[in-house]
């Protein structure tokens, strides 16, 4: 476990409109800051940053905490994996307890050490390019033969796999790394052993190869592709790195990392297949650009672009074999609520190449002339291979439809068919009752697959929240949290502060909260309150688990936003001459709650007391908690609201 003292360290240099503002182009706004909510696309910017309070709220989309929320959020990291990416960011020291490290989790553990072995590989290859004799005359001169500048060759980490069976195993194990996690890596191999050898032994898989080191999001390098040099048709031109731990090819896209800043300033993103074609463009100033590396298109790709951009270009080599494998991609970027665009590059050319002949401004144009929309796309294609009879033409205009019922926008979908009729010389309304056809055809199949599933599988309704938890005891408690966040440090009287006055309610009623997590925390603020005779906000927005109530509340205390959320249910008022009110009523409804809980169970006990002795005992506890449930009722003024 990472220490307090390491995560203080962090939140204190961590500073949130810095972290922010690597993702989003923040302006002074009101109190604060604001920009284009990254998290989801919007025209106008309801994101806001508070630079005081160190947190950040997004009015439109809801989403809201501290620094490490965010960076957790963007970068779909866990909250240690958010830790160190800030640790390192900032140059902070790691400390942990020891005690808890070997409860590590053996996954995380190895995950670790896959990070430091690709890290370690990716810094070999590259000294090797430029300290090694080999690797200068052999792999750095290759890379200047297609073009490629020292500068393209640092920012995306090039390197070099010498023509030998064991230099890179043989540095890496004296280095200190294991060799299972060398080999799980995919940098090196087991050989194959005769019967007398006993040892194992292993040899270097990337050998006489160009390295190009695979980044995540974060930066982190997570594979290779390595190409060969000489056309040796037994082993294949790329060996990429296999599936790992920390390398998901399925949710990974090459250059991104480099990409994603002038992705969010140019607002597209150009979808190329090969190393090359990116680091291509990239050098010559077409930057926002990322390429799939040899697999088809997967959704969690699709939703990995769509975090930073809603426009895609795909770039596609003029003797791309697998124009019907591009266009399921097309089908699933649709699917994914993308718009798309896609350029077809000449007979022989691919991006890399053509980029080269005509330089980027040349590239840019040729694009910007060639680009089509999918329905053009797809209708040239489709009426090139079936024919522009009315054969042809229907069976054109029906797989043109099926891709547009994929769109989830129906405005969209309508333009589209609207498109359609237009190209294809086809009645509208015969295309749009087609659309309709197919997405009831579609609906159906898949309702009757999920009856199906369910019937195979009895599937139990996913419980919000913990079982025997009621909802209204998760709103009442989370009211009395976000008073408490709101007012802590506010004084009830002239001895007491709110914080305080709220634990020794709680503590009065000796009220347990239900909701385990809010248990928990109350628990830890109460403690940190008893420590330091004091709570003041930051506690609460750097918390782990109440850091993103707190940038709710506060981010509306503060005035963040201009508007007040209608919709929101909040049971607390951001008006601070109430707040004493609040802090009360919200306590009693509090108390409300619980008393009505235990009206139903004494009524219960009336009804089958079984001796008019027992009966009376019940009687009169019921008419006690009755007084009780009165007094509350009328501090909250809300008397007869609720039925005796
Ligand atoms: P290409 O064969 O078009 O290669 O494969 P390229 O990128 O244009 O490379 P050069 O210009 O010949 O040097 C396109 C992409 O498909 C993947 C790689 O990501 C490659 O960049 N690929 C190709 C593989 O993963 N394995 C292979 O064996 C071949
Ligand atoms: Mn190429």
């Amino acid at each position: 476990m990472i220490r307090q003292s390491t995560i203080d360290q962090i939140f204190s240099a961590a500073a949130v409109e810095e972290v922010v503002g690597d993702y989003v182009k923040l302006k002074r706004s009101g109190s604060g800051m604001g920009g284009l909510c990254p998290f989801h696309n919007e025209k106008t910017p309801s994101f806001k940053v508070s630079p005081n309070l160190g947190i950040y709220k997004c009015f439109g989309c809801g989403r809201g905490g501290n620094v490490i929320d965010f960076v957790m959020e963007i970068e779909k990291m866990n909250y240690p994996e958010a830790l160190r990416h800030l640790a390192s960011k900032y140059h902070i020291e790691i400390e942990e307890d020891q005690a808890n490290k070997e409860e590590l989790s053996e996954q995380v553990k190895l995950r670790e050490g896959l990070y430091a072995a690709l890290e370690f590989a990716r810094n070999y290859f590259y000294k090797n390019l430029h300290d090694d004799e080999e690797g200068r005359t052999v792999g750095y001169s290759y890379f200047k033969e297609r073009g490629l500048t020292d500068q393209t060759i640092e920012s995306f980490g090039l390197g070099y796999g010498k023509n030998s069976w064991e230099a890179f195993h043989k540095v890496a194990t004296e280095a200190g790394y294991a060799e299972d996690v060398l080999e799980k890596a995919g940098l090196i191999k087991e050989r194959n052993r005769t019967e007398e050898e006993a040892d194992v032994s292993y040899y270097d898989v990337y050998r006489e190869r160009v390295m190009f080191p695979i980044h995540n999001v974060g930066g982190k390098v997570v594979g290779f592709g390595g190409r060969q040099l000489r056309s040796d048709k037994k082993s294949p031109k790329y060996i990429n790195s296999p599936e790992n731990e920390v390398y998901h090819k399925s949710s990974v896209l090459y250059g991104l990392y480099q990409a994603k800043k002038a992705i969010r300033t140019q607002e597209t993103v150009y979808l190329v297949e090969g190393y090359l074609d990116v680091l291509m463009l990239a050098q010559s100033g077409i930057e926002n650009v990322v390429a799939t590396s040899g697999t088809a298109l997967t959704p969690d790709q699709v939703k990995l672009v769509k975090r930073f951009s809603e426009n895609v270009t795909m770039l596609f080599d003029g003797d791309s074999a697998g124009i019907k494998a591009a266009m399921r991609g097309v089908d699933l970027l649709l699917e994914g609520g993308l718009n798309v665009k896609i350029v077809v590059f000449p007979e022989g050319e691919d991006p890399d190449s053509y980029c080269r002949k005509l330089g980027g401004t040349g590239l840019t144009e040729f694009i910007e002339a060639e680009q089509k929309d999918f329905v053009r796309f797809k209708t040239e294609i489709l009426l090139k291979e079936k024919g522009d009879d009315s054969v042809g033409l229907s069976e054109t205009a029906r797989e043109v439809v099926e891709t547009i019922v994929k769109i989830p926008d129906p405005l969209k979908r309508n333009a589209f068919i609207k498109q359609t009729a237009n190209i294809l010389q086809f009645d509208e309304a015969l295309l749009m009752a087609e659309a309709k056809r197919i997405k009831n055809a579609a609906t159906k199949a898949f309702n009757r697959q999920a009856s199906a599933r369910d019937q195979a599988t009895f599937i139990e309704p996913v419980p919000t929240l913990t079982p025997d938890l009621t909802q209204e005891a998760h709103n009442k408690e989370q009211a009395i949290l976000e008073s408490l966040i709101l007012y802590c440090d506010e004084s009830y009287d002239e001895e007491i502060d709110v914080a305080g006055f709220i634990f020794s309610e709680l503590e009065e009623d000796a009220y347990v909260f239900e909701d385990p997590e809010f248990a928990e925390c109350i628990e830890q603020a109460k403690e940190y309150y008893t420590f330091n005779d004091s709570l003041d906000e930051s506690f609460f927005t750097k918390h782990r688990v109440l850091g993103k109530m707190a940038a709710d509340v506060l981010s509306v205390k503060y005035k963040l936003s201009p508007v007040w959320l209608e919709t929101h249910e909040i049971y607390v008022t951001p008006d601070s001459e109430n707040y004493l009110q609040v802090v009360i009523d919200n306590l009693n409804y509090l108390k409300l709650y619980k008393i009505s809980q235990v009206y139903a169970k004494e009524m219960k006990k009336l009804q089958e007391a079984e001796t008019e002795e027992d009966s009376k005992i019940a009687q009169a506890r019921v008419f006690k908690i009755l007084e009780i449930r009165k007094t509350i009722t009328a501090k909250l003024g809300i008397e007869g609201a609720i039925p005796e």
